[in-house]
């Protein structure tokens, strides 16, 4: 374990004298047989260690997570007060595991209300879900809690509370999850980039995280955007090289509608779509423009242009026309890399359902009444506007009420999801990946995620197989609609 430690340590300082927050081939490799990586950012998983006087020894975990609060400059000149981290003094650090291999992280609460962590997209024990009461109690300030599991599928996913999760999230509480593969697909770089966004005035201080009108409709967006806790940063990329590009929405309600944009060569950006939501693509396409909403995530590989200097943009659009989330500029010699030269990633060992046999069971999507909210440790919103099938969450209390539905291990399912309201809602289920079927409104690919991007008034069918017991939380990924009355759960016995 020491050994491991002053690898890490070492690590660190190598990174820290590169300045750019970029891993090489090289080290990326080398950050993965470590089994634990470097941040895109440049925090590492031994500043966290260190900072937080963990001592390693043969209990410790493979990474303690210590949410609290820090002051963090988002605007150069301005000091953000009270955003919130795991333990650096910065953005979450990016955790990456390897596929098959089991994981621990223990908690230790530094805030001064409870908290827990949920995995978000792997489809790990009921346990260690992170949701308070359907899987475990709350860990209070000074608590520890551990968290052990093997995470079965490779890809990109993320972690984050589930509890006061519009203030906890809001503040800074998002960041990113690496499974990697055994077998290393062939990238000479892999940078991953955490989209969101924070509600801070014109002093750089938080603003109410929400507005109840904005909250009964498509949700409060931040007010300043930003990628890694930057905005707009740039990136060094090898000339020539192929880039796995890894984004990941963890906004608490923007749709990213991504694009990437090579100055010179415009359109003919050689960037192509691998993965979304951590699973490969049935086959890899070009990335035009493609929507990203809360919770989802798209992997991208990207042969970047020859000649030194070049830049490319990654953009979000908007009706309002693009915004930047980050720029890359080559630099060094050329590469020479090109797309065949890249192993394709192997599907997630996801069981197929048995459309035959499966079962089809309705979840409508629909505004209710509004009326006041519970009061709950993890917080409320005092309000909900929000049903699933007619009845709105009461909030993360001891009694949540039963579930929305019960489901035989083993059984194939389609839930039909339809959405009655005006809005999009990315609908989130826990601890079970689905395939995507069909929609009333436009053609789907046979994807296989953990959330769905419902569009306004829209039916979308998707399948599963009941393979993981427990009560699994089901619920939209933007927080507000979360938090008031869109959440519900399904238990599998
Ligand atoms: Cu990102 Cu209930 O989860
Ligand atoms: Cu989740
Ligand atoms: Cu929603």
């Amino acid at each position: 374990m020491w050994l491991y430690y002053c690898e890490l340590v070492a690590f660190a300082i190598r990174k820290e004298s590169l300045g750019a927050p970029m891993l090489t081939r090289r080290e990326f490799v080398a950050a993965g047989a470590l089994g634990a990586g470097v941040a895109a950012s440049g925090a590492v998983l031994a500043g966290a260690l260190a900072a937080q006087g963990a001592k390693p020894d043969e209990a410790s975990a493979d990474v303690v997570l210590k949410p609290n609060r820090i002051d963090h400059a988002i605007h150069a000149g301005t000091t953000t007060r009270d955003m919130m981290s795991y333990g650096v003094d910065g953005p979450p650090p990016v955790l990456r595991m390897k596929q098959g291999e089991a994981f621990t992280a223990d908690l230790v609460n530094g805030l001064d209300e409870a908290t827990t962590i949920h995995w978000h997209g792997l489809r790990i024990p009921n346990a260690v879900d992170g949701v308070p009461f359907l899987t475990q109690p709350y860990v209070y300030k000074d608590e520890r809690f551990r968290y052990a599991f093997t995470p079965p599928d490779a890809g990109t996913f993320w972690y984050h509370p589930h509890c006061n999760t519009l203030e906890q999230m809001g503040r800074g509480l998002t960041g990113l999850l690496i499974v990697e593969e055994p077998e290393d697909p062939g990238f000479d770089q892999d940078l991953a980039l955490n989209l969101r966004d924070f509600r801070l005035g014109d002093d750089g201080q938080f603003i109410r995280q929400f507005k109840p009108r904005l909250a009964a409709r498509g949700g409060t967006l931040g007010t300043v955007m930003t990628t890694n806790w930057q905005v707009e940063p740039r990136y060094e990329v090898h000339s020539g090289g192929l880039l796995r590009l890894r984004l990941a929405a963890t906004d608490v309600t923007r749709i990213y509608r991504v694009s990437v944009v090579d100055e010179d060569a415009g359109d003919r950006t050689e960037a192509r779509v691998i993965a979304l939501d951590a699973n490969p693509v049935p086959a890899p396409f070009k990335l035009e423009v493609y929507p990203i909403g809360a919770g989802q995530r798209m992997d991208l590989a990207i042969r970047l242009p020859r000649e030194e200097g070049k830049v490319l943009r990654v953009e979000t659009q908007s009706g309002a026309g693009s915004r930047v989330l980050a720029t890359l500029i080559t630099k060094g010699p050329d590469l020479r890399r090109s797309f065949a030269e890249l192993k394709p990633l192997p599907p997630n060992p996801v069981m197929e359902p048995d459309l035959a046999n499966a079962t089809t069971l309705p979840f409508t999507f629909s505004w209710s009444a509004e009326k006041s909210g519970m009061e709950s440790i993890c917080g409320t919103l005092g309000y909900t506007f929000w049903a699933i099938n007619r009845v709105p969450w009461p909030g993360d209390v001891p009694d949540p009420g039963g579930p929305l539905a019960e489901l035989k291990l083993g059984q194939s399912y389609i839930f039909r999801l339809i959405n009655e309201t005006p809005n999009s809602h990315p609908i989130h289920l826990h601890g079970m990946s689905f395939k995507l079927l069909r929609s009333n409104k436009r053609q789907l690919l046979p994807l296989v995620s953990d959330t769905a991007l419902l569009l306004p008034q829209e039916t979308m069918e998707v399948a599963l197989v009941a393979d993981n017991p427990g009560d699994w939380v089901f619920h939209c990924h933007v927080i507000e609609h979360q938090k008031s009355g869109l959440t519900g759960y399904v238990k599998v016995v």
